[in-house]
């Protein structure tokens, strides 16, 4: 097994990292952390759109079908041999079971085959590095907001491995919440990226959208209310014959999902002492989202950092990188590593049965 200081002498950490949590298929090839020689992504959406969302079993099946493909093309585009690997990294958790198991199995075998370390990642923790291969500058202590379509987190990353959970949705995450409204106004899916663009040009305050506060707990969401006054408003439309002017309401949609993220994140930073922002997650591709914080962050005088749009979805690359700081801290697996629908990104290694 590689432990810190052999990873630390050696400079030319190769991991080949696999992502099958939801309905992307991804393998990267991460050099040191934070160098991508390549991230190979394969999207299931076109699959899943006649559905209205993730079909769990379809996901599976499709994962099985392209991941070993997948692999050798990540390879072959890092410009590397197999031989060359240094370790092997996967999302165990959190995500849909069948679909995490695609990967973790693939992810045994490769390790097995190799005879090198197994790195196994959270799914969470790696939407957070993805600012890691965007901003190479930044390091931990800082706050991150976490918005995908299955969690709406606040974080405290007080180190690569160290996070604590400062406020976290309690019903709906916020991805969950565009694409139930998306589904609703028939508009596609998934529906977060086809809201946003809709947005454009619209008018914030034409309708009125509650932003859910909950009591006592002044970091936890809430975006329950936000659907169900979508879907009210969609029904007292059509009721009353009325047409919505799809605009106006995709913009003061995203506006109520920014301004029940925004705020908590800039009020967070300052209550805890955090001077860095990060956003992560599908959702933080948002522009309503990223105008929103930077016009809090600035105002406040926290750094900001968001990455990409590019490296917010779901990849491998991101799985990759945070493998390389759970590496340096021994959080490798045996060949009994299962993986888990749901576990906190707070998680303690030692807690687990690796
Ligand atoms: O992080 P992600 O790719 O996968 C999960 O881990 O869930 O996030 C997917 C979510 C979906 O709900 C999608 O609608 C949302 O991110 N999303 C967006 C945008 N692009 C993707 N939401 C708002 N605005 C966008 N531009
Ligand atoms: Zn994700």
């Amino acid at each position: 097994m590689a432990n810190a200081s052999c990873i630390l002498k050696n400079r030319k950490n190769i991991i080949l990292a696999i992502e099958s949590s939801c309905d992307e298929t991804s393998v990267a090839v991460v050099r040191n952390g934070r160098e991508v020689l390549s991230n190979e992504v394969i999207s299931q959406i076109d699959m899943h759109t006649i559905y209205g969302g993730v079909v769990p079993e379809i996901a599976s099946r499709k994962h099985i079908e392209v991941i070993c493909g997948l692999s050798d093309r990540a390879v072959g585009s890092a410009g590397i041999s197999k031989s060359e690997i240094d370790a092997v990294a996967v999302t165990f958790a959190p995500g849909l079971i069948g679909a995490l198991l695609v990967g973790v199995n693939f992810a045994k075998g490769t390790a097995f085959a190799l005879n090198k370390p197994l790195i196994p990642v959270h799914h969470i923790r790696g939407h957070v590095a993805a600012n890691y291969i965007a901003f190479p500058e930044l390091e931990p202590p800082f706050m991150c907001l976490v918005a995908s379509g299955g969690h709406t987190l606040l974080l405290g990353v007080d180190g690569y491995t160290d996070y604590k959970i400062i406020g976290s949705t309690r019903d709906d995450a916020a991805g969950e919440t565009f694409d139930k409204a998306a589904r609703v106004l028939g508009i596609g899916y998934p529906g977060g990226k086809i809201i946003d663009r809709l947005a454009a040009g619209g008018d914030p305050a034409a309708y009125a959208l509650p932003r859910a506060k909950v009591e006592g707990c002044p970091y936890d969401m809430s975006f329950s209310g936000l659907k169900t006054a979508v879907i009210n408003l969609i029904h007292n439309a059509e009721q009353r014959g009325e047409e919505l002017d799809l605009h106006n309401l995709a913009a003061s949609f995203c506006m109520a999902v920014s301004d029940m993220v925004t705020g908590r994140s800039i009020d967070a930073c300052r209550e805890f002492g955090y001077k860095k922002l990060c956003a992560a997650g599908g959702v933080a591709a948002n522009s309503v989202i990223r105008r929103e914080l930077e016009k809090g962050a600035g105002e406040a005088g926290i750094e900001l950092y968001i990455p990409p749009v590019g490296l917010c979805g779901d990849n491998a690359a991101m799985i990759g990188c945070q493998a390389y700081y759970e590496w340096m801290e021994h959080h490798t697996a045996c060949m009994e590593l299962n993986a888990y629908a749901t576990l906190g990104a707070d998680y303690d290694y030692s807690g687990m049965f690796f």
